[in-house]
């Protein structure tokens, strides 16, 4: 304990000495999160931190997440310097989802518009003609629909298929999964359900068809924190991330949230409701970075910038 006090103390005279701002993911570690509020930061879902990062005035952005939230804030910011804790942290649907091998699968349907997840590679973002986040997934391909188009999506095939089943458009996909959420089981989600008829079920649609299906509200990290306040039931069952407890309960601190089981049966999970590359944020990487940038800052091909902007800026342009 006393040498995570040190670490706070010594990040907070950095990031002064440093002109830098940490910005953090729903999924870090409270200790993290707390940070950044205390220290005019900002914790939020990927499209916010985007947001967040792009028009704050400091010099440096220390981006508490995975890579791509690291690459979103450089390729929106070129001239700032963005730095992360761990350069490691990364995520299965931008690992399951390679540039050549995607680009490949677009240009076997040039007639489609192509919309990825901001859980990619920037070379997969320069690929795209548009960029989406949970957030505002589902307003963009309802707008591509009602203009007649037909659309490639990657790399989430849970998301997809739920903005499918959600929009009715024309879609083919990628068949990516997050680790965290695709370990999320419809049937022990019912058992609990039975031990807690009076609990609302919350639920991230990364996760698989038959978990959506049981839940009270699907949602992105942002919108599934606003639904736990306005649902009037005490009791949430959250299939996401145990991660975003920490600001779920600042908004709702009157109510008992408990975490969606992650496999029947006792089986062992892939991720058990934390991502593992979230987790690999930590204080001491955080003043790492600081101290020292080097092996920490992100640095992102200018001509691959270039055309991630373009559909990274659609997306942001969309929700302004
Ligand atoms: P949000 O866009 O909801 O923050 O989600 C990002 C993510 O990685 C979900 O697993
Ligand atoms: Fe990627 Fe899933 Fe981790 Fe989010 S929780 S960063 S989608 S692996």
């Amino acid at each position: 304990v006393q040498e995570q006090i040190d670490y706070k103390a010594k990040i907070k005279n950095l990031l002064i000495e440093k002109d830098a701002v940490l910005v953090a993911h729903y999924y870090t570690d409270p200790e993290i999160q707390a940070l950044a509020e205390e220290t005019g930061g900002y914790v939020a879902d990927s499209l916010e931190m985007a947001r967040f990062g792009r028009d704050h005035k400091a010099k440096t952005l220390i981006i508490a997440g995975v890579r791509f939230m690291g690459e979103t804030a450089k390729i929106l910011t070129p001239h700032k310097t963005v730095l992360m804790p761990e350069l490691e942290a990364t995520c299965s649907l931008d690992v399951g989802c390679p540039v050549d091998e995607f680009s490949a699968f677009c240009d076997q349907h040039p007639d489609r518009v192509v919309v990825v997840y901001a859980n990619t590679s920037a070379a997969v973002k320069a690929r795209a003609d548009w960029v989406v986040t949970s957030s505002i997934a589902l307003e963009i391909v309802e707008h591509l629909d009602s203009e007649g188009k037909k659309i490639i999506w990657g790399p989430d095939r849970h998301l997809g298929s739920y903005i499918e089943r959600k929009t009715k458009a024309d879609m083919i996909m990628w068949q990516g999964d997050c680790i965290v959420h695709d370990e999320f089981k419809a049937s022990a989600l019912r058992d609990m359900k039975a031990v807690h008829p009076d609990a609302a079920v919350l639920v991230h649609p990364e996760s698989p068809e038959s978990v959506v299906q049981l839940a009270d509200a699907v949602g992105s990290t942002s919108q599934l924190i606003k639904a736990a306040q306005t649902l009037p039931n005490k009791k949430l069952i959250v299939a996401t991330d145990t991660g975003i407890f920490y600001k779920m309960q600042q908004a709702c601190p009157d109510k008992e949230m408990m975490a969606a089981p992650t496999a029947g049966n006792g089986a062992t999970c892939r991720s058990c409701a934390h991502c593992p590359w979230m987790a690999m944020n930590g204080l001491k990487s955080i003043y790492n970075a600081l101290v020292d940038a080097s092996g920490h800052e992100i640095d992102v091909d200018p001509n691959v910038a270039k055309g991630a902007l373009v559909s990274l800026d659609r997306m942001l342009d969309f929700a302004a």
